[in-house]
């Protein structure tokens, strides 16, 4: 598979190094064996995350210096809100620090406690926010995203059938909401197709219920849709992320990732005056005074630029060729993975490359840590290591997935980093055999893959 240049040369270099074999194996230690605890410093390549380690380009640098910092009604702020309506469509736009925020100051105002919510798949912190609202979250995803080995171009697809089937049983009244997150990051940034949209929409109208977006990668979905849909093929990247967000009530972004800035998010409201009221009464004692919502102005000036240089389809193309490349040579490999490969990242399947050790000693966190002593690459587990323990029983919890995700930062590597990951991918899968799972030593009771220390079963 031939490699699309990058459409962009390079006028600042950051350096990185490599450190040795041994000094790897004492960071691990020192660690505990979870890599939150490694220092940036000592990772030779990055790839815990695509949320806000994007590169900003020369122009977004730019706007940074002309940043207004007024505190009420700055430039970068009116700009922002241009790009909203826009690119989308929609009346309002509240700036806000990242996508949690967004979720922080959004929820409250739709979810009534015990109400439940229906998502393709909730992202953690969505899934946090709708909890935190009294709400319950369910996902309901199509089937074929569980299965990694079988490619099929949209599975982030909503099941439109179990969707229905669960708001009769649920009853109308008791579902507060439905989320489609695009790209569906936890079934490994796969993509949702307009149709998906359109049909759930339509569910959502029948009943009554809202529909909104969870934007974070919605441009990488938009390149998939133009690619995978047949009438979407000759559609412009933004006529497609018109016509998605034309189904939908609001949405909520973190900017840090599709609209490459390092931080930021937003709530998008299309035409609801009295939401975006009760929007902005959660904003200002939470975020910040509504015209910069826990943004400097320099930084809305870089999410307006970023907002537009994500949505170029040169810059698409590349984006998702380059994961596509690295997906390919992993493949080569014999690596198993969520095929086809996500807009941000390769989501690794430990369940399948490490069969022999079981989901209670943690096989993608095997995997991530394994990345960091061959290669100095690092990642992270989204499995049942990250699912944590049942919070009544408090017995191990087994993950639908044991993924290793190793997202690619925007704009940062080029193709002979991928090489090297995927030479380092090569170099396990010849002693995959023989690498031992973990157990945990010490773990706080909430989220906690972030802290939680552990130790080998074994010398690998
Ligand atoms: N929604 C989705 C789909 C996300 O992937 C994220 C963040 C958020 C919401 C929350 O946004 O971090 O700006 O508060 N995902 C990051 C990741 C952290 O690594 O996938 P945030």
């Amino acid at each position: 598979m031939r490699y699309i240049p990058e459409p962009y040369r390079i006028k600042m270099v950051e350096p990185i190094r490599m450190l040795t074999r041994e000094e790897r194996e004492i960071r691990l230690q020192e660690a505990k064996y979870n890599v939150f605890n490694i220092r940036s410093d000592d990772v030779y390549i990055d790839l815990l995350t695509d949320s806000g380690t994007g590169a900003m380009s020369d122009r977004q640098w730019a706007g940074m210096m002309m940043g207004d910092e007024a505190y009420a009604g700055s430039r970068g702020y009116f700009k922002v809100l241009d790009a909203v309506r826009d690119l989308f469509g929609y009346t309002y736009a509240q700036p806000v620090h990242q996508g949690r925020a967004a979720e922080q100051v959004l929820f409250p105002n739709l979810i009534k406690p015990g109400q439940t919510v229906i998502s393709n798949m909730h992202f953690d912190t969505t899934r946090a926010h709708v909890e935190l609202a009294g709400g319950i979250a369910v996902d309901r995803v199509v089937p074929e995203a569980m299965d990694t080995a079988h490619s099929a171009p949209f599975k982030g697809n909503m099941d439109v059938a179990a969707l229905e089937r669960t708001i009769q049983e649920t009853g109308a009244a008791n579902v507060a909401l439905i989320i489609m997150t695009i790209t569906n990051n936890s079934a490994g940034g796969q993509p949702v197709s307009i149709a998906n949209i359109r049909e759930t929409r339509a569910i959502a109208d029948r009943y009554g219920i809202r529909m909104i977006i969870d934007a974070a990668r919605f441009a990488e979905n938009a390149y998939f849709v133009k690619m995978r849909e047949p009438e979407f093929k000759d559609a412009s990247i933004r006529d497609i992320v018109r016509e998605t967000f034309r189904y939908g009530d609001a949405f909520t972004m973190s900017a840090k990732k599709d609209a490459i800035v390092n931080m930021g998010g937003l709530v998008g409201i299309r035409e609801d005056s009295d939401l975006y009221e009760n929007v902005k009464k959660l904003t200002v004692p939470f975020e910040g005074f509504v015209t910069y919502g826990g943004l400097s102005g320099r930084d809305l000036e870089a999410l307006a630029i970023g907002l537009y240089e994500g949505t170029e389809e040169s810059w698409l193309r590349f984006r998702i060729g380059q994961i596509e490349y690295l997906g390919a040579k992993l493949q080569e490999a014999g690596i198993p993975f969520q095929t086809p490969v996500g807009g941000h990242a390769v989501f690794l399947d430990a369940k399948a490359l490490l069969p022999h050790i079981p989901y209670h000693e943690f096989p993608a966190q095997a995997l991530t840590l394994e990345l960091y002593r061959e290669g100095g690459i690092r990642c992270c587990d989204i499995g049942s290591y990250m699912l944590g323990n049942d919070p009544k029983t408090g017995k191990q919890l087994q993950a639908e997935f044991e993924f290793c995700r190793l997202a690619i930062p925007r704009r940062v590597y080029t193709q002979a980093h991928m090489d090297y990951i995927a030479d380092v991918m090569t170099d396990i899968r010849d002693r995959a055999a023989a690498i031992m799972g973990y157990r945990i030593t010490w773990e706080p009771p909430v989220l906690r893959h972030f802290t939680a220390h552990l130790e080998p079963l074994g010398i690998a």
